[in-house]
């Protein structure tokens, strides 16, 4: 996939460098380095005093970056944001300065037929970021029972029809026919709830639900926020994390709340203005938050 051309446009890129607030001497992380836009740009406006770590959990994305974001001053390591406290110690870093998490899924992935990430790809649904960890979403469908995935379409989907979708996932396998690719869950999410063009297909939600699960990404975020960063961002450092739907931004905007670890700098998130959303319409559900870790 890393010799393809790169689809994805980084969101709100004006907006993070802006808020970054460089200057020189600093340790930033991009958490969710993904084909490397925003840590092109930082590279680019960082000086020679600065580091930059990259992170990412797929290997497939590091690689990508890997072709843009180059040089002395530059650490790429496969891994999950969550697992920063190894790398930092493996480096002899005790703190960063600046961190940015652009959370979720790239253009990239979604466009990567063999990943089942996108309902409109016919692939195996796979879904994991980490393909050498963890169980792809076609086995949890051969192996979780009903309630369980009810609760995943419910919790992360918030998708009324999640009893009935659980029910006909386990009727399907019963009958020797499990929901295995892509275009099998579509089709199924197309019987059972209307589509109204008007409005986002319902198989859009399911298939974000689906991938919360298998990455167990709101335990990832939350570890981060609760655990990491008050350990190992410094006093004075700043994070910002962009996220895409509601369950993630809830979390950061109730991390940032804990007013004895944060300077919250944005009570209300910043978003993308109008002309990106319209050149970049994935820039539409995107929420930018901002805090200063307190002394
Ligand atoms: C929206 S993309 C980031 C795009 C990137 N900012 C750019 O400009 O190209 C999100 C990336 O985060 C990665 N990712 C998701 N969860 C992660 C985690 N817990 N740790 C590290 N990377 C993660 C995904 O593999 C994906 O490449």
């Amino acid at each position: 996939m890393s010799s393809e051309r790169t689809v994805h446009v980084p969101v709100m890129v004006h907006e993070v460098l802006e808020q970054l607030q460089l200057q020189p001497g600093l340790t930033i992380m991009d958490g969710t380095v993904g084909a490397g836009g925003h840590s092109q740009k930082i590279l680019q406006q960082m000086d020679s005093t600065s580091r930059l770590i990259g992170l990412d959990r797929d290997a497939a994305m590091l690689a990508r970056s890997a072709q843009v974001v180059q040089g002395e001053q530059v650490i790429l390591r496969e891994s999950s944001y969550a697992r920063l406290e190894p790398i930092l110690d493996e480096l002899g870093i005790e703190y960063i300065d600046r961190v940015l998490l652009d959370l979720g899924l790239s253009s990239d992935q979604l466009a990567d037929t063999s990943r089942g990430f996108g309902f409109e790809t016919a692939g195996p649904l796979d879904m994991r970021f980490d393909v050498s960890q963890g169980m792809p979403a076609a086995e949890l469908f051969r192996t979780a029972n009903e309630e369980t995935l009810e609760k995943i379409f419910r919790d992360y989907g918030e998708e009324p029809e999640a009893r009935r979708l659980a029910q006909e996932i386990v009727t399907c396998r019963r009958r020797g026919q499990p929901i295995g690719t892509a275009a099998d869950l579509k089709q199924l999410v197309e019987r059972l709830i209307p589509v109204d063009r008007h409005r986002s297909h319902p198989a859009t939600r399911i298939f974000q639900a689906l991938r919360i699960a298998v990455n167990g990404e709101l335990d990832e975020l939350e570890t981060f926020l609760h655990k990491i960063l008050p350990s190992r961002l410094r006093p004075g450092g700043r994070v910002l994390v962009i996220t895409f739907h509601s369950l993630e931004d809830r979390l950061v905007k109730q991390a940032f709340r804990e007013t004895t670890l944060w300077e919250n700098l944005t009570r209300k998130p910043i978003v993308a203005t109008p002309s990106e959303v319209r050149w970049n319409p994935r820039s539409r559900s995107a929420k930018l938050r901002v805090a200063v870790r307190k002394a």
